[in-house]
């Protein structure tokens, strides 16, 4: 019912943290404010979203996660973590279970809200299995915790619907967006609340005598004007028909690699998907940190003339939307030959250990 701006990502998520501890004040549940992320989720930087991530390296020695309201769930990532003859459906309802495990241990009069990305971003672009917020909501439900979508990457049409939570049914009660809210042409971001939220907000700015909360540049008006004529143009060139227009091709193109020696599994949605490379494609072993193989893949990209990003051992592909037919080919022609010097230098011990 009502949008805050801020100018970041970050700010986004970190706004949405603080409305919810206020909130559950403001409606007599001071005790409910620890905070459900997932391994490998990524929502920002600040002290509070770099703790809610699930980002190790972006917690060890910044003494993060701060404090005792930070907890994690598994990372739903299918392929990597399922168990033999386990089915995405399976393993969905398992997250759920361990998700429910966490709430009954923790109370559920001690938790605020979960937060996810529909799709996870800075994990690798990781899709979400069969069936998971469908297991997942009702238990949030259940224990009035609320759902928070990280739509930083996904909103805007990225996944093929405007927002990612119409991809995959979410109803969040809070929702944060940022980067193609202005085709990141400008910095601005929005935390969109719903109502109960937003009512919560106006009692406790009479309780206090203002809203507590804002900086400088929120809302800019130089941004905020980039943000509308971005949304007229998504309108004007629909965008959202266009992503869902060119998907198939750059789905279909990617997935044609799962054949090659160094991929284990291709997995995406809409403009968005991520390569995992594997050792060992038969026991999904992966292979040694230490030989950074995602980084040599990316940079043997680099070399052919296409910008990728190796988080880990995954390659993240988030194309711009306007990417054509023709140049999702061309991107999938760039990417095969990053991936044959990548296994040319790999050598002949890795190349068996794959093979
Ligand atoms: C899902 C998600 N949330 C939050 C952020 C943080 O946004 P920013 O870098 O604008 O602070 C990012 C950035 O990539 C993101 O992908």
């Amino acid at each position: 019912s009502h949008v805050m701006f801020q100018c970041s990502g970050s700010e986004a998520n970190d706004a949405a943290i603080k409305v919810i501890w206020y909130y559950n004040n403001l409606r007599g549940k001071p005790q409910k404010k620890k905070l459900i992320g997932r391994i490998r989720g990524y929502h920002g930087n600040t002290v509070a979203t770099a703790s809610l991530s699930g980002q190790p390296h972006m917690q060890a020695d910044f003494d993060l996660p701060y404090g005792d309201r930070f907890l994690h769930v598994s990372n739903p990532h299918y392929y990597r973590f399922h168990e033999a003859g386990e089915t995405e459906r399976e393993f969905s309802a398992r997250m759920a279970a361990e998700l429910e495990a966490l709430i009954e241990r923790e109370g559920a009069d001690t938790i605020a809200a979960f937060f996810a990305e529909p799709v996870q971003g800075g994990g690798g672009a990781i899709t979400p299995p069969e069936g998971y917020f469908d297991l997942i909501q009702p238990i949030l439900k259940k224990h009035d915790i609320l759902f928070v979508a990280d739509e930083v990457i996904c909103g805007f049409g990225r996944t093929g619907n405007l927002w990612g939570c119409e991809t995959y049914g979410i109803t969040p009660d809070i929702l944060t967006c940022a980067k193609q809210l202005t085709a990141a042409y400008q910095p601005l971001s929005a935390t969109l609340i719903s109502r109960p939220i937003q009512e919560a907000l106006v009692a406790g700015s009479k309780k206090h005598g203002s809203f507590g909360h804002g900086f400088t540049y929120g809302g800019h008006p130089v941004a905020c004007a980039v943000g509308l004529e971005t949304l007229a143009i998504y309108e004007e060139r629909d965008m959202v028909g266009h992503v869902r227009a060119v998907s198939p091709a750059f789905l279909d193109g990617l997935a044609a690699f799962r054949d090659h020696p160094l991929v284990g599994d291709v997995r995406g949605v809409g403009l968005i998907a991520g390569v995992e490379l594997m050792a060992d494609k038969a026991t999904r072993a992966p292979f040694a940190p230490s030989r950074k193989v995602g980084v040599l893949v990316q940079n043997k990209c680099h070399e052919a003339g296409l910008i990728v990003r190796a988080i880990g051992d995954r390659i993240a592909f988030t194309p711009p939307l306007i990417i054509t037919k023709a140049e999702i080919q061309d991107m999938c022609r760039r990417f095969g030959e990053g991936l044959d010097a990548a296994w040319a230098e790999l050598g002949p011990e890795a190349r068996a250990a794959a093979e």
